[in-house]
């Protein structure tokens, strides 16, 4: 048998017949794109997660350049961020023709390090974009307490974190904006691209609703307040996801329950294999993420037995070739370079079948006994 790492085929299979029917619907309503559906879903995000403003566009890339092109990032302008994470973090700040400023993570959550924030801050220095990764949160007070006092703006990239939530305020509303990626791997996955922007401030929210769309206010077609992109959100995209919102509950929970079981099962298993537990928020899993300081070992050995997994991320993003013109070299950011050396995500998602946990846990088990009896 062998366990994959997504099961798309099972994520949508029980919505076959809802998904046939809003795309015919859309198809034959003369309403593609940023109407009633996309207006309806911003509702249904605003009251799940309490937000004031929610801005849908075309996924969370898009959300993060709307939201630095809002804040007027662009040349001249220090954003720092962290040094471990998904490109978009990083590349949308670049394309802005700012300066990604990448601060080194904790060793232990993998998340932006407020110490090495501090003494990363310069002059120029106006956001900081600290992300939750996998299931693990960023130490949002102490980000914030910096960001205060050297009065940065905080975007928090709570792309993957949608239902997460720190002494109960939402992910993507710990900091002054926010946002969340529908690609259709994380929690809440629609059928193709999306995202969405929160904020409580009117002001952000009102700039980044005419920047996603051409700089329009909603009002007067074709009056251009500002130059403005088309990052619009699709009718077909907003529909399912509204349609999908109503179990989201149910979905995270089941997330929820199969990392409690890799928890338990791999707990016995320190220093070999270490997992973050960090216990300050209630975490949404959107995958499962150990370290091990024999990762492509164990990688192999869960193939070799029909288990995918996969590594996130292979190289620090300042590290990246793309990057190079920043002039960073090996050492420099020592935190993010070992976990891209220990990280292994293993499969999780909601219609994972308990027997193919079991077979994950069951590996993993052994290539551990293995080690043990080898050393
Ligand atoms: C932390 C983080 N930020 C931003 C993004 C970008 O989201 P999207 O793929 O919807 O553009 C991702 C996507 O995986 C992500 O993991």
């Amino acid at each position: 048998m062998s366990v994959p790492f997504f099961n798309y085929g099972a994520r949508y299979a029980e919505d076959r017949d809802v998904i046939k029917d809003i795309v015919f619907q859309v198809g034959v309503s003369d309403n593609f794109i940023l109407k009633e559906g996309v207006a309806d879903f911003e509702q249904a995000i605003r009251a799940y997660t309490g937000a004031k403003h929610a801005i849908a566009v075309s996924n969370g890339t898009t959300a993060l350049s709307v939201i630095l092109r809002a804040l007027g990032v662009g040349p001249g302008v220090d954003v720092l961020t962290p040094a471990f994470s998904f490109i978009s973090t990083a590349s949308t700040i670049a394309l802005l023709q700012a300066r990604p400023v990448f601060v080194d993570v904790d060793p232990v959550t993998g998340m932006l390090d407020p110490a090495d924030l501090e003494a990363k801050i310069t002059p120029n220095s106006r956001v900081v974009i600290p992300t939750h990764l996998f299931s693990v949160m960023a130490n949002m007070s102490a980000i914030r307490e910096i960001a205060d006092r050297h009065q940065l703006h905080v975007l928090e990239d709570s792309a993957v974190a949608l239902g997460a939530s720190m002494n109960g305020t939402k992910a993507g509303l710990l900091g002054d904006s926010g946002l969340y990626s529908f690609f259709p791997a994380k929690p809440l996955g629609g059928i193709g691209d999306g995202g969405i922007i929160v904020t409580n401030d009117d002001e952000l929210g009102q700039r980044c609703r005419m920047l996603r769309n051409h700089g329009q206010d909603g009002i007067t077609r074709f009056l251009h307040h500002h130059l403005g992109y088309n990052h619009r959100m699709d009718e077909v995209v907003a529909r399912y996801l509204q349609h999908k919102l109503l179990r989201f509950d149910q979905l995270i929970e089941r997330r929820a329950q199969i990392a409690a079981r890799y928890n338990e099962a791999f707990a016995s298993l320190a220093p070999d294999i270490r997992v973050v537990t960090d216990d300050h928020y209630d975490r949404v899993y959107y995958t499962y993420v150990l370290q091990s300081e024999r990762r492509d070992e164990l990688q192999q050995f869960l193939q070799a037995r029909g288990i995918e997994t996969q590594i996130y991320y292979p190289l620090a993003l300042p590290l990246q070739p793309a990057f190079a013109y920043l002039g960073h070299k090996e050492g420099d950011f020592p935190h993010a370079e070992a976990l891209t050396k220990r990280s292994l995500a293993l499969p999780l998602y909601a219609e994972m079948p308990d027997e193919h946990v079991d077979l994950v846990i069951e590996a993993v088990l052994a290539h551990s006994h293995q080690v043990a009896v080898h050393v």
